[in-house]
């Protein structure tokens, strides 16, 4: 079904070449679902040779393993792991119809992106930012196109999440609009037409529920006692597994730019602060003596 207030699909542009910048968890997964869903040549970026060198194996590795699943022929798999390329240098986006962003998230980091992409792509080469909630239009300010910028924001796991958020900026225009529509389609994802708010729909929602059953641990009860009290919920993971996969540096930053831009509402957990800046990975990480980082965190506080 065509989402509401969607630009005439002729509009769209063909999309022949697909540029991946970053080569963390959903830039990885994204370079699968391109090279899986299009067939075309994807090309991930990272300003370190070792991360992508790292997800080049990675995404090697998900191909494979569609493969083992006979999601893909054995002839079809040879023909992907040819698809994907991996570089430093963004000279190599150049013939790229589409670029999408998944790297750190931090407005500037990702402006910066923007400008350094927009001194090699073509001016009809639309710029995309899997942003979890950062605006838009603040990533396109300042470009000399800001009308090719649009948000196409996917949800963890990517392979199996049907959900992707088109983010139309207030000057984005619907070639683009179109155009991320229709890749939407051909990637097999059901596309909603979003506008440019914090957080867009999704993660408005998903924080504010997070952020909660955090204040819950941050006030005193223990984390595993927390998580599983939502079990009658039904959802499909618990909170604090689904913390895991999100990432808590993530967590955090989409909680504090929510927090900042939406409404103060939205819960900056102290105990989420102190884990993500202790370099901790997880919430339910314990101690070399078997105690949990959290219970001590809450203690101190
Ligand atoms: N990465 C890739 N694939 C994964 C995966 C992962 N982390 N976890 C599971 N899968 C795949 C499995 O391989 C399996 O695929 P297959 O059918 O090809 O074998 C399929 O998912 C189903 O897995 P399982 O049968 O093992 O597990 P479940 O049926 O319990 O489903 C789940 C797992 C889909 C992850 C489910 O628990 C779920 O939907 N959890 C909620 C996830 C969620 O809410 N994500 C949104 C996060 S918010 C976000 O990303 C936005 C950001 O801006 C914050």
């Amino acid at each position: 079904r065509k989402p509401a207030g969607a630009p005439d699909k002729a509009l769209a542009r063909p999309v022949t070449k697909v540029g991946v910048v970053g080569a963390g968890l959903m830039a990885t997964q994204l370079a699968v679902l391109f090279l899986r869903r299009l067939r075309v040549p994807v090309v991930v970026s990272d300003l370190d040779q070792g991360r992508v060198d790292r997800a080049l194996a990675g995404i090697h590795g998900e191909i494979d393993t569609l493969a083992a699943k006979r999601r893909v022929t054995p002839d079809e798999a040879n023909r992907l792991h040819g698809l994907i390329s991996g570089t430093t240098d963004q000279a190599a986006y150049a013939d790229c119809s589409v670029v999408i962003e998944a790297v750190f998230e931090e407005l500037e980091v990702k402006r910066a992106v923007f400008a350094e992409l927009e001194r090699h792509v073509s001016p009809e080469a639309v710029l995309a930012t899997n942003t979890s909630s950062l605006s838009v239009a603040a990533m396109a300010d300042g470009l000399a196109h800001p009308e090719r910028v649009v948000g196409f924001h996917f949800f963890n796991p990517v392979a199996v999440l049907p959900l992707v958020e088109v983010v139309r900026a207030p000057r984005t225009d619907d070639a683009t609009v179109a155009t991320a529509l229709e890749l939407a389609k051909a990637l097999k994802k059901n596309a909603v037409l979003v506008a440019d708010a914090p957080g867009f729909v999704v993660n408005r929602v998903l924080l504010r529920f997070m952020g909660e059953v955090m204040a819950a641990v941050d006030e005193g009860t223990p984390v595993e006692v927390a998580d599983a009290a939502l079990a009658p919920l039904g959802l499909p993971m618990s909170t604090f597994t689904l913390l895991q996969l999100v990432g808590p540096a993530v967590a955090l930053h989409v909680a504090e730019t929510l927090h900042e831009t939406l409404d103060p509402r939205f819960v900056v957990s102290p105990n989420l602060r102190a884990l993500v800046e202790a370099g901790r990975p997880g919430l339910y990480d314990r101690r070399p003596d078997g105690t949990p980082y959290v219970s001590e965190e809450t203690a101190a506080l």
